[in-house]
C-alpha cells in the first residue's frame, strides 16, 4: 500500500518568490511531522492553477496570493491583473469544494482582503513578509490532518485494540462465543476476527451514543456536514428507507400534504403511511419503448406547486435508479416561494458533491434535507446512510424524537465507522476517484457499443418524450443498456452472465441491463465484462423485439389518507371470479395495501386508492403474463390472488378525503 500523497498548490505570479515560497515550504515539509505526505508546487497563473486542480486529484489545498498580475510584454513592463484572488478563489471552491484555501496577503491590505474573501470559503490568512515556512506548513499540515480524520473510527480501533474483558452485549462477547466452537467457529474465521471485535454496543461510553450524540459519533457527523455541504449530517444505520421516514415524521402532521413522485422508492410510501400525511401523487414521465419511468415533468411538478401551496414537503428522487437527474434550483425555488419544504432522496448520488461533472447536488440547489445512502455508491457498508440538513427552521428535536423512533438501541459500530471512513475518502481522494471512474463509464460506454449486439442508451434514449426539455441530465455512471439485439432474454442473459462469465449486474427491466459503477470499479472488471459482452455477441443469435411492457393503469383517486386505510382490518377479495374473469366486486372498493408490481416498482395501488377495472385489468395481465413480474402486496388465498380492501363498515368510520 503507497502511504498518501498530499499536494499543496502555491500560486504567486512572481517567479523568485515563487520559488523561495516553495522551497521555504518543501524544507518545512522535510523536517517537520509530515503523515499526509505533503508536498509543494507552484504555478504563477490563475489559469495553470485552475488546470492543476482539474488534472491533480492529489492537491488537498492551495495557497493564492491575493493579487495575481500577469507581467506585460509591452516596453515598459507594465502589469495587469490576471484575476483577483476572489474570483480565484470562487472559481477553486465551486470547483472542488473540499479543497483548503488560504491567501497570501501583503500587510498593508489585511483588511480590505480579509473582507473581500470573508464570505468566501477560505480557511485562512498568511502574511507574505514573514516568510515563516514552518508555522505556515504547520497550519497547512494540520488542517489537511483535520480533513483526514476520522475521529469514530479511530476510537472505536484505540478501543479494540484496549483489549478490555467484555461484561456486556452484544452476547458473542468479541467473538469468544463463536472462536472455540466445534459447530460455529468457521463463521468466526470467515467473518474475520475485527468484525466480533469492533462489535460493540452503547455500554462502552467511550464511542458515543448514535441517539444522543456527543462524543465521537457528534464529532464525525459535523466533519460530514462541512464534507457535504450541509448544516447538519445525521448518521442512519437503516439505510435511506428510514432516513426518509425519519423526515417524513418529522415534517409532516397527520392529513398534511406532501407532493411526490408516484415513482418514489417504497419507503417514501411507507413513510405516508406512517406520517399520516396527505400524498398528492404526481405522474412520473415513461419512456415507453424501454419501460424506463423518469421524472416528473417540470410542468407537472410546478403545477402541482401552484394548486397545492397548502403543501408542507415535496419530495423527489433525483437521480433516479436510472441516472436521470432533475434541474432541481428552479423546482426548489418555487417549492421554496410557497414555503414548501425540499427533500431529495439522492439514494444514488451520495458521491457527487466530489466531482463537478455531477453537481449541482441537491444541498447546492438548495434543497432542505438531502438523503444519501453512502453505501449503494462510496465505500460504507450496506444499510449505512446519511441524512443533510440544510433547512433554515429545522426541528431539531422533533427530528430527533424520530430519528430515535426508529433507530436500533443496539446500532452496528462497524457501520458507523464505515460511514466516518467513507466521508474521509471522498474528502480525501473522491475527485481522483471520480475522475477514474468518470473514464471508466466512457471506456464502458465504447466498449459495449463495439459490440454491436448490445448498446448503451444515452440521455436521449432514455428521456421520455415529455421531459425532453427540462433540463434532465445524466448520471454517466449508471450504464443501461439495450440488449433486445443479442437474442437473449434478460432472465438467460442474467443467468449467462452469472455462470458462465461470474458477472453479477446491478439491475434489469425487461428490455435492458443496468450497470453501476463506483469508486470501485476497477479496469479488470471493465475488461472481463467486455470480453464476456464480445463472446455473447460473437454467438449471433437473432435479435429480438423489444419487449412492450403494459402503461401502468393511471392513478385513480385517494378516498381516505393511505394511514386510516392500511390499519382497517379489511377483507380480502379475489382478484377473479368464479369464471376466471376480473372480479366486478372489486371495482369501486378501496384498497388496504400497496400493490407494487417489480419491474417498475411503481405502486398501483396505495392504501386508501379506489380501485377501478383498469387497474384490476392490469394487475391480471401481469399475474397471468408470460413474464414473471413480482407483485407485492397481493394477498394470497390459497392459490387464489386476492386484494386486500376495506370492508363497508370500516368506511363509514373514515373521513373521506375532499377531491
Ligand atoms: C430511490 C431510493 N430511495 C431509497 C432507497 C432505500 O435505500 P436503502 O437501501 O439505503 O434503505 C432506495 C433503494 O434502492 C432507492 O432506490
Amino acid at each position: 500500500m503507497h502511504p498518501p500523497v498530499s499536494k499543496i498548490l502555491v500560486i504567486n505570479d512572481e517567479r523568485l518568490v515563487l520559488r523561495e515560497l516553495i522551497k521555504g515550504l518543501n524544507s518545512a515539509a522535510r523536517n517537520l511531522d509530515n503523515p499526509c505526505g505533503i508536498v509543494f508546487s507552484g504555478v504563477t497563473t490563475a489559469q495553470e492553477a485552475l488546470r492543476a486542480i482539474d488534472n491533480d486529484g492529489d492537491i488537498q489545498a492551495v495557497v493564492v496570493d491575493d493579487t495575481l498580475y500577469t507581467l506585460n510584454s509591452d516596453r515598459n513592463g507594465s502589469r495587469t491583473l490576471q484575476m483577483s484572488a476572489l474570483n480565484l478563489v470562487q472559481n477553486i471552491t465551486r470547483f472542488r469544494p473540499e479543497l483548503n484555501v488560504y491567501i497570501l496577503i501583503a500587510q498593508e491590505q489585511e483588511d480590505q482582503v480579509v473582507d473581500a474573501l470573508f464570505t468566501e470559503a477560505v480557511d485562512g490568512y498568511f502574511y507574505r513578509e514573514e516568510r515563516d515556512y514552518r508555522g505556515m506548513y504547520r497550519i497547512l499540515n494540520a488542517q489537511i490532518q483535520e480533513k483526514a480524520r476520522t475521529p469514530f473510527y479511530d476510537q472505536l480501533k484505540t478501543y479494540v485494540l484496549m483489549a478490555k474483558d467484555a461484561w456486556h452485549t452484544p452476547g458473542h462477547s468479541s467473538g469468544d462465543s463463536l472462536r472455540g466452537s466445534p459447530w460455529v467457529s468457521d463463521f468466526h474465521e470467515f467473518i474475520g476476527e475485527h468484525v466480533f471485535d469492533a462489535d460493540l454496543s452503547v455500554s462502552v461510553p467511550m464511542l458515543d451514543s448514535l441517539m444522543e450524540p456527543k462524543g465521537v459519533i457528534a464529532e464525525a457527523q459535523t466533519i460530514a456536514a462541512k464534507a457535504f455541504g450541509a448544516r447538519r449530517t445525521f448518521f442512519a444505520t437503516n439505510g435511506t428507507s428510514t432516513a426518509n421516514k425519519v423526515i417524513f415524521q418529522t415534517l409532516l402532521a397527520p392529513g398534511e400534504k406532501l407532493l411526490l413522485d408516484r415513482n418514489c422508492h417504497k419507503s417514501v410510501h411507507h413513510g405516508v403511511v406512517l406520517s399520516g400525511a396527505h400524498p398528492i401523487y404526481l405522474d412520473a414521465s415513461v419512456n415507453r419503448k424501454y419501460g424506463v419511468y423518469g421524472p416528473v415533468s417540470k410542468a407537472t411538478l410546478l403545477a402541482a406547486i401552484a394548486k397545492h401551496p397548502d403543501a408542507q414537503a415535496l419530495i423527489l428522487t433525483s437521480c433516479t435508479y436510472d441516472g436521470l437527474r432533475y434541474d432541481l434550483p428552479p423546482i426548489i425555488a418555487a417549492a421554496h416561494a410557497k414555503g414548501i419544504k425540499v427533500i431529495i432522496d439522492e439514494a444514488w448520488y451520495g458521491f457527487a458533491r466530489f466531482h463537478p461533472a455531477f453537481r449541482p447536488t441537491a444541498l447546492d440547489a438548495g434543497a432542505d434535507y438531502a438523503t444519501q445512502s453512502t453505501h449503494k455508491v462510496l465505500s460504507a457498508f450496506s444499510q449505512a446512510s446519511m441524512i443533510h440538513v440544510n433547512d433554515p427552521t429545522f426541528n431539531e428535536h422533533l427530528f430527533r424524537e424520530n430519528f430515535n423512533m426508529h433507530t436500533s438501541t443496539s446500532p452496528q459500530y462497524t457501520m458507523i465507522a464505515s460511514l466516518d471512513v467513507a466521508r474521509k475518502q471522498a474528502v480525501m481522494e473522491g475527485y481522483k476517484l471520480l475522475a477514474r471512474t468518470l473514464q471508466l463509464a466512457k471506456e464502458v460506454r465504447t466498449q459495449i457499443n463495439a459490440t454491436e449486439a448490445f448498446r448503451v442508451l444515452e440521455l436521449d434514449d432514455l428521456l421520455p418524450a415529455e421531459v425532453s426539455q427540462d433540463k434532465i441530465q445524466l448520471d454517466p455512471t449508471k450504464v443501461t443498456v439495450d440488449i433486445s439485439r443479442c437474442g437473449y432474454t434478460v432472465e438467460e442473459l442474467q443467468q449467462e452472465l452469472f455462470d458462465r462469465y461470474n458477472i453479477q449486474v446491478e439491475k434489469s427491466t425487461f428490455n435492458t441491463l443496468t450497470l453501476l459503477l463506483t469508486v470501485g470499479t476497477t479496469r479488470s472488471k471493465v475488461s472481463r465484462l467486455y470480453d464476456a459482452l464480445m463472446r455473447i455477441a460473437r454467438e449471433g443469435r437473432a435479435p429480438r423485439r423489444l419487449y412492450q411492457t403494459p402503461d401502468l393503469p393511471a392513478f385513480s383517486r385517494l378516498r381516505y389518507l393511505p394511514r386510516d386505510a392500511f390499519y382497517c382490518g379489511g377483507e380480502p377479495l379475489p382478484l377473479v371470479d368464479e369464471r376466471d374473469h376480473v372480479n366486478r366486486a372489486l371495482n369501486g372498493r378501496v384498497s388496504a395495501d400497496q400493490i407494487v408490481p417489480y419491474p417498475p416498482g411503481i405502486p398501483v395501488l396505495v392504501p386508501g386508492q379506489v380501485i377501478t377495472a383498469e387497474i384490476m385489468q392490469y394487475l391480471l395481465g401481469l399475474l397471468r403474463a408470460q413474464r414473471r413480474t413480482e407483485l407485492h402486496g397481493i394477498v394470497y388465498d390459497g392459490y387464489l390472488p386476492c386484494v386486500r380492501v376495506l370492508k363497508a363498515a370500516e368506511e363509514q368510520d373514515l373521513n373521506r378525503l375532499r377531491r
